[in-house]
């Protein structure tokens, strides 16, 4: 069966990538107001992640939380008194109201990997137009570091809807897929990236995951099906990602599948932990 995609208007000043079709409105719906659920299951035996474990209190074999990472940072970051404590979505929500976007993003550690847990006002935003500083998760066609398509984020998405982001909150793995740098992510307001949302998954203004080793550029509300491979044994997979919008990195970051307990605390879903073994 064809699938329903509707075609971005593009501006003058859109890159390319806005040219690249977008999930249309009633595939946001479905998705928007899914609810994470399901089985969670697989054992992190598969990643090789030794090197890059952060210290203590970040979870063990079991713990789904995401616990907040300010060290360094407690006395600057919205997060800094909470360092290694629960990330609770509501806490996301409070930080989010004070920005112009709506949007809030904080730093954190999720079964010793490090991570980056972001918050859309996807729920709020999803039935008005998306104009400027109305964010919402969008869904999108990738390509791999040669242009490549590699499919559209409804694929993957299909397999799982627990993929899909859920209570608004998105999980991003903390490496680089440029040269694998994981210090100095953050959501960053400069000039490119000030506190304001545009659609498409462009450069051109919106909160973005930056990475300071070489200045990738990444938005968290552009979700794509990209492609990566393990660089010790060459094995390449599919994931789903957020898209890169700018510098060396070759494709965008994974995700980590999040669901929200009924304490409201932010969890990784632990099933899809191949998606992070680009670095090993
Ligand atoms: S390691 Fe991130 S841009 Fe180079």
């Amino acid at each position: 069966m064809a699938k329903e995609r509707n075609f971005k208007t593009i501006s003058s000043e859109d890159d390319e990538s806005t040219e690249r079709t977008i999930m249309n409105r009633r595939k946001f719906m479905k998705y928007g107001f899914n609810s994470a659920a399901g089985v969670i299951a697989a054992s992190f035996g598969v990643l090789g992640f030794a090197s890059i474990l952060m210290p203590g209190g970040g979870g063990g074999s079991g713990d789904l939380s995401v616990k907040y990472w300010a060290k360094g940072r407690e006395d600057s970051a919205w997060y800094g008194s909470m360092h290694l404590q629960e990330m609770e979505v509501e806490q996301f929500a409070m930080e989010a109201s004070k920005s112009a976007s709506g949007m809030a993003g904080a730093s954190g550690v999720w079964n010793g990997l490090p991570v980056n847990v972001v918050y859309v006002p996807h729920n709020e935003n999803i039935n008005s137009a998306p104009v400027s500083n109305k964010p919402r998760f969008q869904f999108s066609e990738g390509y791999d570091g040669t242009n490549k398509y590699v499919g559209h984020f409804e694929d993957i998405a299909e397999t799982d809807d627990r993929i899909v982001p859920a209570d608004n909150v998105v999980i991003v793995f903390g490496r680089c897929p440029h040269l694998c740098c994981i210090p100095g992510w953050q959501l960053v307001q400069e000039s490119f990236t000030a506190d304001n949302w545009t659609s498409g998954g462009t450069d051109e203004g919106g909160n973005k995951l930056f990475c300071i080793c070489h200045s990738s550029r990444f938005d968290p509300t552009l979700l794509e099906m990209n492609m990566n491979r393990n660089r010790n044994n060459g094995q390449e997979f599919t994931y789903a990602g957020i898209r890169k919008t700018g510098g060396p990195a070759p494709v965008g970051q994974p995700i980590i599948p999040a669901q929200v307990n009924g304490s409201g605390v932010i969890e990784g879903i632990d099933d899809y932990v191949d998606w992070l073994t680009f670095c090993d």
